[in-house]
């Protein structure tokens, strides 16, 4: 395994310290506008294979990233177990929301695999496309937050029906958790199968819920995922990434079964280093707003990421994705800040 992002996934500390960025394609970059612009909406756009494999290469042209992740989004699960989804322009996703058990009937898996057979084909092109150096991330939302978005029908503040729905009727909702378990791990193996490297969970909103409900509805269908998905796989490292699990991480650590973890920047270097890094590899947590700012704030931040967390399994990115407004030179001047910082302690 010589890849350096793969071999910090494996529990190696690398130097330089390996790096890609969450969301490191998109609409920050003016190649990625032009080309957006040739598709009718977002998910033809990613079930275009052209489309998303250019998509997919532009950031790593500029950046020379250690990874490549596939472009695609969370919500193709939503659509491809029959659920109305569309993304409207500057509104973010709509979906016709599932309150009830009756809404639960309108889904199933039957057409899965046919539905999203545009995205392994965007992988099986990727795989034989990217530098030999370069890993290929196949990733998923995790249950918990892709059934905020079934539910809630768009973006939200305080998940208020999702939350509701999980309390008051847990049989019920995890009647939805299980339905997405099934879909999910479904879809990451097949990812693997056309040339995934290595996987990422993303729980968003993993942040929102309480200890039991964390481990209920965060933890515990991690743990089926990861099983599922080693079981078929075996070697194929995973990321999970709850993000604002606060001291909760170290629970999803000791528990899931991942062999990285993803931080947001809320998350202090010296507890991740003592709490987590002695268990997994860990991957952040630069806040994407002093990536906007840009300038030494920067600079300075990159450096003791670097310099707390790589003397131990370590991959660099942010604490969560790029945002819109976000300068394309000052991804360049952190690429360089990071890949040029001294790593403590690795003897070399
Ligand atoms: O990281 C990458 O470069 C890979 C591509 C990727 C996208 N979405 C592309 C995208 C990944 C990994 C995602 C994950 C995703 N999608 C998450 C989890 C990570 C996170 O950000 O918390 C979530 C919650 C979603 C759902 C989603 N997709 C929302 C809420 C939105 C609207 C907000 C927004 O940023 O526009 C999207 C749309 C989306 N997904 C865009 C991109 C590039 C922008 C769509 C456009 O170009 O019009």
């Amino acid at each position: 395994m010589k890849k350096p992002f793969l071999r910090a996934l494996n529990g190696e500390t690398v130097s330089p310290t390996p790096l890609w960025l969450m969301r490191q394609a998109g609409r920050y970059l003016p190649e990625y506008m032009k080309i957006r612009k040739t598709a009718r909406n977002f998910l033809d756009f990613c079930y275009t294979p052209d489309l998303a494999v250019e998509v997919t290469l532009q950031p790593l042209r500029r950046y020379g990233f250690d990874a490549a992740i596939l472009f695609s989004d969370i919500l193709v699960i939503p659509d491809a177990l029959g659920q109305d989804v569309s993304f409207l322009p500057g509104e973010g996703p709509q979906l016709d929301p599932i309150r009830d058990l009756s809404g639960l009937e309108k889904l199933n898996l039957q057409d899965l695999h046919e539905h999203l057979s545009p995205v392994y084909e965007v992988l099986t092109r990727l795989s034989g496309s990217l530098p030999k150096e370069t890993a290929l991330i196949g990733f998923c939302g995790a249950p918990w937050t892709v059934a905020t978005y079934m539910v809630e029908g768009k973006g939200s503040k305080d998940y208020a029906a999702t939350r509701s729905w999980a309390y008051r009727a847990p049989k019920e909702f995890s009647r939805l958790i299980d339905l997405l378990i099934e879909a999910t791990s479904a879809y990451l193996i097949e990812q693997v199968a056309h040339g995934a490297e290595a996987l990422q969970i993303f729980d968003s909103w993993a942040g929102i819920l309480p200890e039991m409900e964390f481990h209920r509805w965060v933890i515990d269908p991690t743990i089926e995922i990861v099983r599922r998905v080693k079981a078929a796989c075996p070697g194929v490292p995973i990321i999970g990434f709850p993000r604002g699990a606060g001291v909760l991480y170290r629970d999803f650590v000791a528990k899931t079964g991942v062999d990285a973890v993803s931080l947001d920047s809320s998350v202090p270097l010296k507890w991740a280093r003592d709490q987590l890094q002695p268990h997994c590899t860990v991957q952040g947590n630069m806040d994407n707003f002093l990536l906007v700012a840009g300038g030494e704030a920067m600079d300075r931040e990159a450096r003791r990421i670097v310099d707390i967390l790589g003397s131990g399994p370590f991959v660099f990115n942010l604490g969560h994705g790029i945002v819109p407004q976000t300068p394309p030179e000052h991804v360049t001047r952190l690429v360089d800040v990071v890949r040029g910082a001294e790593t403590v302690g690795s003897g070399g």
